[in-house]
Order: C-alpha cells, then sequence, then structure tokens
C-alpha cells in the first residue's frame, strides 16, 4: 500500500496523490489542486506548523525527547546549563564546551544600572512580576542594538547567552521589588539555581535557600521546564521571530503567551484550587462539581498533547518528596494526592484521557520552597527561554517564511457607508 493520500475535488473530478512524509502531508501539494480552499484548523489541533530536530514528543505514549536524549535521563544525570547547551547545539558539550559555555552564561548575568533603577523600579508597587518580566525582556532589546543583527550567528549567540544569563536577575528584580526589598546583585561565583535563589531570598531566613537539595530541585525543574516543543508560547517566539523581530522582542511575546492561565499559569491555579477545596473531605464533592461543569476544570490535568501520564509529572514526584525532606511536607499534598487517585479511577477523566500534567505538582514544590503563587509563570519563563532561543535559531537557519495563516471570512457582506445621521 502507497504511503500517500490520494485528494478529490469532487466539483470537477481532479485528483492528487500525495506523500505522506515523517507523518505529514505537504500542505502546498493540496494547493495545487485547490487554491483559495483553505484548511479550517483553529488552535492549529491538526496543523504542523514547522518542522523541528529539537523535541520529540509522543503524547500518547507518553514519550519526551529533547535531541534524542529521554526526559528521565536529563532529569536524573544532567543540568539545566547542559540542557541549554543541548538544545541550543544539538550535542551535549564536551568538558571544554561547558565551561566556556556555563562561563559565558555566568558572567552575562547582570543588567543595566538604568534597567534596574529607572525601568524596574518605575512599575507601580503591587506590579505582577510576570507582567515585569515581560516588559523588562523587551526593554532589553534598547539596551543591545546589535541584536537587530539576527544573520550573523556570533552576534546571534551573544543575545542568546544573554538572554539566558539575565532572565533569573530580572526575575528575582521583579520579585524583590514586589516585597519592597533592595535588590540583590548576581553572585558569578555561584552555580545558575545557587545564584538564583540568592538573588531572591537573601537575608530571609524562613526559606532554607541554602540548602542544595533545593537548588538541585530548581535545576531539575528547570530541565524539564526548558522545551516542550510547539507548544503557545513556543509557536509566539516562531511567529514573533519569522518577522525578524530581535531575540529580546520575540522572547518577551513568549513571556506573554506563557503569562495566561492556559499555559504557564496553569500550576497558579492547581494552588488555588486546592487551597480552596481545603480538605481531602472535599475531594469527592469537587470532582463531582467538576464532572457537572459546575466547578470549572480540574487544574493541572489534561493536556492537548499527551493522552497519558506527562512524564515530567513522574519525574516532578520524585523531586517533591526531596524537597519536603527539607522545607517540611506542603499541607496541600494530601488534597493532591486524594485528587489525583479519585480522578485517575473516574470514568469521566479515564474516558477522556485526562491525567495530571507538569503543573500538578510543580507549584507545590514552588511554595514549599518560598515561591510566592505569582512567580509561577517567571519560574516556568526562566529555562523556557533556552528552549525559545533554540525554536528561534532553527527557524531562522531554515529560512522560514513570516508566519501568515488564512482566515474564514464569516462577515457582512459588501454594504455601503451609512452617514451617522441616517443610523
Ligand atoms: N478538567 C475537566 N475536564 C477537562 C479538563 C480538565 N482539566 N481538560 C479537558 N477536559 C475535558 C473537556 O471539558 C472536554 O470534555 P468534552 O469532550 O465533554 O467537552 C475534553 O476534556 C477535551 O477538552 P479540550 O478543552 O478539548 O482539550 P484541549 O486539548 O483543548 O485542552 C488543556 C488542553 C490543557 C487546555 C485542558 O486540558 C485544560 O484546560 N487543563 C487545565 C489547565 C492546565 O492544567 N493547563 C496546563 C497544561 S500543561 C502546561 C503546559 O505545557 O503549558
Amino acid at each position: 500500500m502507497a504511503d500517500s493520500v490520494t485528494i478529490i475535488d469532487n466539483r470537477t473530478g481532479d485528483s492528487i496523490e500525495v506523500p505522506i512524509v515523517n507523518g505529514g502531508v505537504d500542505a502546498t501539494e493540496w494547493r495545487k489542486l485547490l487554491p483559495n480552499v483553505w484548511f479550517y484548523d483553529p488552535g492549529f489541533m491538526t496543523t504542523a506548523a514547522c518542522s523541528s530536530a529539537i523535541t520529540e514528543l509522543d503524547g500518547e505514549a507518553g514519550i519526551l525527547r529533547y535531541r534524542g536524549y529521554p526526559i528521565d535521563q536529563l532529569a536524573e544525570k544532567s543540568t539545566y546549563l547542559e540542557v541549554a547547551y543541548l538544545l541550543l547545539h544539538g550535542e551535549l558539550p564536551n568538558k571544554q564546551q561547558q565551561e566556556t559555555w556555563t562561563h559565558d552564561i555566568t558572567y552575562h548575568t547582570f543588567i543595566h544600572e538604568n534597567m534596574r533603577k529607572r525601568f524596574m523600579e518605575g512599575f507601580h508597587y503591587d506590579a505582577h512580576p510576570m507582567g515585569m518580566l515581560v516588559s523588562g525582556v523587551a526593554a532589553l532589546s534598547t539596551f543591545y542594538a546589535d541584536a537587530k543583527d539576527i544573520v550573523d550567528p556570533a552576534v546571534r549567540r551573544r543575545q542568546i547567552i544573554r538572554l539566558i544569563a539575565k532572565m533569573p536577575t530580572i526575575a528575582a528584580c521583579s520579585y524583590r521589588f514586589s516585597e519592597g526589598m533592595p535588590f540583590v546583585w548576581p553572585d558569578n561565583t555561584l552555580g545558575f539555581c545557587e545564584n538564583f535563589l540568592k538573588m531572591m531570598f537573601t537575608p530571609w531566613e524562613h526559606v532554607p535557600w541554602q540548602d542544595p537539595v533545593l537548588a538541585k530541585a530548581l535545576d531539575t525543574l528547570f530541565i524539564l521546564h526548558a522545551d516542550h516543543e510547539q507548544n503557545c508560547s513556543t509557536t509566539a517566539m516562531r511567529v514573533v521571530g519569522s518577522s525578524h523581530a530581535d531575540p529580546f522582542t520575540a522572547t518577551s511575546a513568549a513571556t506573554a503567551a506563557l503569562y495566561g492561565p492556559r499555559h504557564g499559569g496553569a500550576n497558579e491555579q492547581v494552588i488555588n484550587m486546592l487551597t480552596e477545596i481545603g480538605s481531602i473531605d472535599n475531594v469527592d464533592a469537587f470532582v463531582k462539581s467538576v464532572k457537572e461543569g459546575t466547578g470549572g476544570r480540574l487544574q493541572g490535568f489534561g493536556h492537548r498533547v499527551y493522552k497519558n501520564y506527562d512524564p515530567r509529572a513522574r519525574i516532578i514526584k520524585k523531586t517533591a518528596d526531596d524537597v519536603f525532606s527539607v522545607t517540611g511536607k506542603n499541607p496541600l499534598l494530601d488534597i493532591a494526592l486524594k485528587l489525583e487517585e479519585v480522578a485517575l479511577s473516574d470514568d469521566y477523566f479515564i474516558s477522556r484521557k485526562l491525567y495530571p500534567n507538569v503543573d500538578f505538582y510543580s507549584g507545590l514544590i514552588y511554595q514549599a520552597m518560598g515561591f510566592p503563587v505569582d512567580m509561577f509563570p517567571v519560574l516556568f519563563a526562566i529555562p523556557r527561554t533556552s528552549g525559545w532561543l533554540a525554536h528561534w535559531e532553527e527557524l531562522l537557519e531554515q529560512d522560514s517564511k513570516i508566519a501568515r495563516p488564512r482566515q474564514i471570512y464569516i462577515g457582512a457582506e459588501s454594504r455601503d457607508y451609512v452617514p451617522i445621521e441616517q443610523r
């Protein structure tokens, strides 16, 4: 049997055979037979917008691999910075490459003093840190005029290092501002996560931020969040990048996409939901209300692509145990475990293939580590920056066309303008 599909235009009887290559059919072939007949695909449910060699995701099988390496092996054996290198370069670094990469990221952590004093301190006192991050990353483009040169690979690499290195600094700066606390300068003698925790929590003692278990757990969470193929924010990065905007502006757009509760904001919603449920005694009633459509969605459950247990959620459960051994158990954990147990044995969730996703447990860990819920999407954006940038470079290297979908027009027919007194 041929590995192809045949499309017949029933109006004319014309047909075209289109080969299936790597699980896809080339839409330009369709256009040859049916010009001006568009695929109607809101939410890109059936559209592959690009070809990519970065992340492989098989939602039915629950598989996630970066550049061919299974996520569980990377989470166990690698570090976030090594994974960032892998995503961007396609291969794991050797020792020399690893040292240079770590040095470069570590020595680009500082932000311009105007950025902190004039820009970040200009926000309203209760500004959401994610709003500050979106704006702060866009503002960086005004400090690095060379970023507009997206053709030169060496210049591109400079911006990539700047972005990965400065995200934690801007993130911590936005948090300190919202707390009315002075900014803590980056400490370039520390590792990526240790430095971030120090910038966040110095000199507080209610959070054991100096405990290496927390830095390791954060590093694992950063590995899990580093990339996830063509999700909403990566698509935003690619769409804005396709117009040849500079990488700071494109990253700001991707960060904005991540801000929404359906994407990076879901773990915040999980904490709100668990807090509202309040006790394991209320779990059954809550699940019933979700099924009846009166209780909203079960936050942290379901995924557009995974129709199986999200492999990241499995790893996160183990990380949670490590963190709780240092911080003490998050009191919401028991409610979450009960909720998972009830949902996974309920036909409503089973028949719709709704399993816990990465956000079901990540919020519990972040909360136990002392991060306020407002910071959760920020904690997602920091590591996802390396994934966004890997996709941005891949897009430029493939010389892709500007993203410009078509529409199905359903508005009014042509009509003449009516002066206001006659309406
Ligand atoms: N709770 C209850 N019912 C749900 C849920 C849920 N969390 N998710 C989907 N459903 C139901 C939905 O009502 C629909 O049922 P029916 O067929 O009877 O109308 C069916 O499952 C299919 O839902 P859908 O909205 O068509 O699925 P989608 O692929 O468009 O949505 C999703 C994916 C992630 C937006 C959705 O599952 C959801 O809203 N989950 C809760 C929010 C969440 O946890 N988001 C984090 C995603 S993972 C982080 C990331 O990678 O960004």
